[in-house]
């Protein structure tokens, strides 16, 4: 079938909308230019090994599947509807790894998936996006293992440019997989792994848009964990307390959201739409703040840039994670990297916001 293939999906941003999203008002979202790479491998006839192996590189961990496993996983149930192997694989009571149940997931969703290819591949994945950040990183993986299963069951096709459809079936498939991994997901991290660009979300409505405007952004990661599942519950114990104010709070971050669309979708940049892109980023977090999902480490790096002069606000679920700072291309924001490095926060720019989504990168017949 094939020696080697290479593919890769982008990582996420949440430019505005976190949280009011949750609500029904709209959050926009990019993909970034770090990547999670998935190299597969296949060993040559007269090395046969009979076992498929995953190494999951960042977190040292490997996964392997004979053949009794792989024939007891695709007896296990006979449904193909995706919901119903989804509950399946989420209510064995096994203590597998998340990842082996993802991969359990995807030999129950593609059957075709023929044993003696899939016995002699070895799997390597490995991500430059920091894990656990809110910046997407089990989505690409998501994204990427759902790509690649895919390919091998043939509903998928070996090939430079996927099809709507297909897209729309790696996509289907790596909900899933978030669902494994997160519980209640979105949705938003897949797509954007999938397609790429830029997402506008509104009620689980995805609409892909692209942008001429170059935002020059540094995203800086607090170094916290984050947990988003408990962020959204704190929002919601603010929410039944005090509905009115919260409503109030999320029709505003609704409005900043339009108006970064706007601009996102204005062909010319200038000095201007700067300045008001660092308004509505400046005016996201404390909006932010008031929801309650900032913190120290957070308020810090956001404080920080603007004492520098530039505008900066969390980024996801809050809580940790990272925060995102406007960069403007003519003005020096060494002062601000040099306090950031002082107080030992990571931080990489992004240079390429809207990057390109899932892809085969190469693939060696
Ligand atoms: O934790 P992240 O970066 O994936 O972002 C979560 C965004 C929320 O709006 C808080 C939750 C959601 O599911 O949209």
């Amino acid at each position: 079938m094939f020696k080697r293939v290479e593919i890769s999906a982008p990582g996420k941003l949440i430019l505005c909308g976190e949280h009011a999203v949750v609500y029904g008002r709209k959050a926009i979202a990019a993909a970034i230019n770090s990547r999670t790479h998935l190299i597969a491998t296949s060993t040559t006839d007269n090395d046969t090994r009979n076992e498929f192996i995953l190494n999951l590189n960042d977190i040292s961990q490997t996964i392997t599947i004979n053949q009794a496993s792989f024939k007891s996983i695709q007896q296990s149930i006979t449904s193909n509807d995706l919901q119903e192997i989804l509950n399946h694989v989420l209510n064995s009571s096994s203590n597998e790894s998340k990842h082996y149940k993802a991969i359990i997931f995807m030999l129950l969703s593609n059957r075709g998936i023929n044993w003696d290819i899939f016995c002699n591949l070895t799997v390597n994945v490995s991500s430059e996006i920091p894990l656990g950040s809110g910046l997407g990183s089990s989505a690409s993986f998501s994204v990427c293992i759902s790509a690649f299963l895919l390919i091998l069951s043939g509903k998928v096709l070996l090939k430079n440019e996927w099809s709507e459809h297909e897209l729309e079936l790696i996509n289907s498939h790596a909900f899933c997989l978030e669902k494994i991994f997160h519980g209640k997901a979105s949705g938003i991290d897949n797509t954007v792994a999938t397609f790429g660009d830029y997402i506008l979300f509104e009620k689980g409505e995805i609409v892909k848009f692209s942008s001429n405007q170059k935002l020059p952004l540094l995203v800086v990661n607090s170094g916290m964990p984050k947990n988003t599942m408990e962020q959204v519950l704190k929002v919601r114990s603010l929410y039944e307390k005090q509905t009115e104010i919260c409503e109030h709070i999320f029709d505003a971050i609704d409005k900043i959201v339009i108006d970064f669309l706007r601009i996102l979708r204005h062909n010319e940049a200038n000095v201007a739409i700067a300045s008001d892109v660092q308004d509505l980023i400046t005016m996201n977090h404390g909006l932010l703040c008031a929801l309650q999902v900032s913190n120290l480490g957070l308020n810090t790096i956001v404080g920080l840039a603007e004492q520098c002069g530039f505008a900066g606000k969390l980024t996801g679920s809050g809580g940790g994670g990272c925060c995102l700072i406007l960069l403007r291309s003519n003005e020096d924001s060494m002062q601000m990297i040099e306090k950031l490095d002082e107080m030992r926060f990571e931080h990489f720019e992004v240079a390429n916001l809207g990057s390109p989504g899932v892809r085969v990168d190469d693939v060696v017949i």
